[in-house]
């Protein structure tokens, strides 16, 4: 069976774990949008390892793991991430780049930078690692791919496309440093250096030979629904297509290979960087939350902002996300809470109209409040537990309500950050 994995709020749901326990049963791992602005923290032979880019199924061996078409990827911080895993003893021979991915230049860092820092009320809080302006280049149809690595003739002519746009709006609109053609040449050179064990031009023959032989395939998504550029709260939202659908433009398979998408969601929200939060927490509840839940950046160590569990908002995601069922994630950390409250909808302070829908004009949200229903605590700590029907009573109410919310099933409910510390609810392994 062939499963996406989906964050189904801002990023940062816990989809590492999630996509690292179903990469046991998959033969081929292919992460298929973002860059290195994504962080993922798998915990596994008592270790600690930290992602961006690199599927965290190359922690097993004898998987394939692709970074597929739909992702840029930033040279210097691929390299750190491998070399990183090589110095932990990690076999990265299944590692496999798709020549199409995108590069991110250091054009691209240097204007993210810029465009953030001189934004003012349209600071959008990026991770700052070159995301927007790479997909904004590949789109405009002036971005390197990897394969352009390969050839010399080919890197030449579009270099002499490229540069005298780039350096154009490098200084003129920006006032930020230029670049010759030489100096890019010999940093293309290094580059194709860092890719070249992984760089896999056989890319089509393993889709091919791995659809025709019924493999496994875990399509691995990274940021969250919420995230997504159409259908996130827009304008704050990252450059590519997080949701379901982005699975099959960023791999290289169609429709029709995906079976299962699994939608990972904490039992609440957070959120890094600008952007609509109608369940924001400004007070003690959201504090206590972040100090429990560990809700610090990966990438950037940003405080995240912590809120309750939004239904409308994931309602919507299960709609646009695709998903077939939800992974729910740090129910443990309400393990000492007395209430948990819960979105079920939005009420319009301008007129007191009451929205069960999603509204996707973001500018209103600030108008929004939460409606909320309280679901009692259970005071017991669920981490150890792994079965369903041991679970407390009031925990099993609460993920009840949730599914009868969502309309869809919870088929994992994760209780620490450990492997072992799941739920199977329904047996997808
Ligand atoms: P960018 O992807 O760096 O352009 O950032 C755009 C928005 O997406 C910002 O609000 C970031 O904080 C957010 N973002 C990007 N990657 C992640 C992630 O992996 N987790 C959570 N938020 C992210």
């Amino acid at each position: 069976m062939n499963k996406v994995v989906v964050g189904a709020q801002w990023g940062d749901e816990g989809k590492a774990k999630i996509t690292d326990l179903l990469a046991q049963n998959a033969d081929l791992i292919i992460r298929y949008q973002g860059g290195c602005n994504a962080g993922h923290t798998v915990v596994a032979h008592n270790k600690t390892f930290k992602f961006h880019l690199i599927p965290s199924g190359i922690l097993y061996e004898g998987k394939t793991c692709f970074i597929g078409a739909g992702t840029v990827i930033l040279p210097e911080y691929f390299e750190e991430e491998i070399q990183g895993l090589i110095k932990e003893g990690i076999d990265v021979s299944g590692l496999k780049i798709n020549p199409l991915a995108s590069i991110t230049m250091p054009w691209h860092t240097e204007i993210d930078g810029y465009s953030e820092n001189t934004a003012g009320k349209g600071k959008i809080g990026t991770t700052k690692k070159g995301i927007g302006p790479t997909y904004t280049d590949k789109m405009a149809r002036i971005g390197l791919k990897i394969e352009d690595l390969y050839s010399e003739e080919a890197l030449s002519e579009k270099l002499d496309i490229i540069l005298p746009l780039k350096n154009k709006q490098l200084k003129e609109v920006y006032g930020l440093k230029t670049y010759t053609k030489e100096e890019v040449t010999a940093l293309c050179r290094k580059y194709a250096e860092i890719f070249k064990p992984y760089v896999c031009f056989e890319w089509q023959k393993v889709l091919e030979d791995a659809k025709r032989e019924g493999k496994a395939v875990l399509f691995e998504g990274a940021q969250g629904v919420m995230l997504d550029v159409d259908y996130g709260t827009y304008p704050f939202v990252t450059s590519s297509n997080p949701i379901g659908g982005g699975a099959c433009t960023g791999s290289g398979y169609g429709p029709k290979m995906i079976d299962e998408v699994i939608g990972v969601a904490k039992a609440y929200v957070t959120r890094v960087g600008e952007g609509p939060f109608v369940t924001e927490l400004k007070d003690e509840t959201g504090g206590k939350i972040r100090e429990i839940g560990h809700e610090y950046g990966v990438t950037t160590g940003r405080v995240r902002r912590c809120g309750w569990f939004d239904a409308v908002t994931m309602k919507y995601a299960v709609l646009v996300g695709g998903l077939t069922s939800v992974a729910l994630t740090k129910i443990d950390v309400f393990d000492t809470f007395d209430e948990i409250k819960l979105c079920t909808a939005y009420k319009d302070t301008r007129n007191g109209e009451i929205y069960t829908n999603y509204p996707t004009d973001v500018f209103c949200h600030k108008y929004l409040e939460p409606v909320y229903e309280t679901h009692k605590g259970w005071g017991v700590d669920v981490s150890g537990i792994r079965e369903y029907n041991n679970l407390p009573e009031n925990c099993k109410k609460y993920l009840s309500r949730l599914e009868e919310l969502l309309e869809v099933p919870i088929s994992i409910i994760s209780v620490g950050p450990d492997r072992e510390q799941t739920i199977f609810k329904i047996n997808i392994k």
